[in-house]
């Protein structure tokens, strides 16, 4: 249909072909009927071994050496093809490979109400990789994965990856860094030119992978399996972050602005641990959590960290050693305990919340009746702890008291802890 013919209730039309991964037997009867046919040919790139089999092209190369971003390149070839399919009534689209193969522009297009797109399938590179390994992509699970953003993008696999968009070396290099548990012997194979004159398979190891060829757009890198998942440590941070939100019920009343406090607080506990790093003259940095009562010992030197939960055995800062005590007093009275500790020139920590906190626990727990933890602001603390009812009971009550503090180099937590025998009259 002319131009003039157009119905004007029809949308402008934009046929897409693709050019096949590069070798000119790889294009499709149907992609040549269509060239053919074409009064407006319009080329992503002319830089595609089949890319001479459009004549007359316009092509948008220039716009990958002017516009700052990829993002950007590819909004501004949909727009000038939607432009120019509104003044034709209909234009020819020509990619390398398959359309339907990372092509964005054409996904630009599909998502687009103003144009509309005829896609003709065509080969992709990935149907003459699949023949050259000699795999099937389906059975063998093959997740296919844009190079530029491997680190997130195959994040917690094992392979078998196909990575393209690998089109110079240092794209390599940041795949090769994204692998920090890589021993540098794993293979994998570099594809290039792929279904080409000048096609090259070449295998190597996880060290060299950056330096085996000159990579370009026609280069792309199979990795059959991978012993330890990319960025696995983030995985598994991102799994424990999941968990904690969805069990956990200081975590799920979380708000973005709740946790602005919190922030604040664990970037002075980073401030005061990197001050302390000159203090301890073995090289060690001691950082503590003082609103999770958890204490890291990071030793740089051994590449160790050793964490201290306070109020478990191996703990920190026992200021006093448990002392038992056997008392005797009466059946539903009360147990009055004053705790203190050294604070040894720190001061109270109020940056969390209360400062000091205080655990009663029994054995048997029926011993003790009502509350059994309380916070205050200052030392020394007094509790009073209700006694069970039944005269001749027995056991052992313990009375922990925890201290956040601060001096001007560190924070600590500081424990001690009382332990009493009664007997019940
Ligand atoms: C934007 S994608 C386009 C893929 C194309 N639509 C297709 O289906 O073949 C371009 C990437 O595909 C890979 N590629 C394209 N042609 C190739 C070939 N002949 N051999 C190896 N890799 C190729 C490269 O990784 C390149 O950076």
């Amino acid at each position: 249909m002319s131009e003039v013919e157009r119905n004007p209730a029809e949308r402008p039309r934009i046929v897409v072909i693709g050019l096949g991964p590069g070798g000119r037997d790889h294009v499709t009867i149907e992609t040549l009927e269509e060239i053919e046919r074409a009064t407006h040919r319009y080329l992503r790139t002319s830089i595609h071994p089949s890319a001479d089999m459009v004549p007359d092209a316009i092509t948008f190369d220039h716009l990958y050496d002017t516009v700052d971003t990829f993002d950007e390149v590819y909004r501004q070839i949909a727009d000038t093809l939607a432009a120019a399919a509104a003044e034709h009534g209909e234009i020819l689209y020509a990619v390398p490979g398959s359309p339907l193969v990372l092509e964005r522009t054409v996904r630009h297009l599909q998502a687009r109400n103003d144009v509309e797109c005829d896609i003709r399938p065509a080969m992709s590179f990935l149907d003459v990789a699949w023949a050259r390994l000699g795999i099937d992509p389906v059975e063998s699970g093959v997740r296919l994965v844009d190079g530029h953003e491997f680190a997130t993008a195959a994040a917690g696999e094992h392979g078998p990856l196909l990575v393209a968009h690998t089109h110079a070396n240092w794209v390599l290099s940041d795949i090769k860094l994204a692998l920090e548990e890589a021993t540098g012997d794993e293979q994998v194979t570099i594809l290039h030119a792929l279904g080409t004159p000048d096609e090259r398979i070449v295998e190597t190891t996880w060290a060299d992978l950056d330096r085996t060829i000159d990579a370009d757009h026609l280069t792309s890198l199979w990795i059959p399996h991978l012993a330890a998942p990319v960025g696995a440590a983030y995985v598994r941070f991102h799994q424990l972050t999941r968990t904690l939100r969805e069990q956990c019920p200081w975590d799920i009343e979380q708000t973005h602005q709740s946790l602005i406090p919190h922030l604040l607080e664990e970037t002075y506990e980073v401030v005061d641990a990197i001050h302390a790093i000159d203090a301890l003259a073995d090289g060690g940095l001691v950082v503590a959590d003082t609103g999770n009562h958890r204490i890291v010992i990071v030793d740089p030197v051994a590449a160790t960290a050793t964490r201290l939960d306070v109020g478990r055995p191996g703990s920190v800062d026992v200021a006093a050693p448990v002392v038992a005590d056997t008392l005797v007093l009466p059946a539903g009275g009360r147990l009055e305990v004053v705790l203190d500790l050294p604070l040894q020139g720190d001061a109270l920590d109020a940056g969390a919340g209360a400062p000091v906190r205080v655990r009663a626990e029994a054995d048997p727990p029926e011993l003790l009746l009502g509350g059994q933890e309380w916070t205050a602001v200052s030392l020394p603390v007094t509790v009073s702890l209700a006694l069970a009812h039944e005269p001749g009971a027995s056991g052992r009550v313990t009375v922990e008291l925890l201290a956040a503090t601060c001096d001007h180099a560190a924070c600590r937590l500081r424990r001690t802890q009382r332990a009493y025998d009664l007997i019940l009259t």
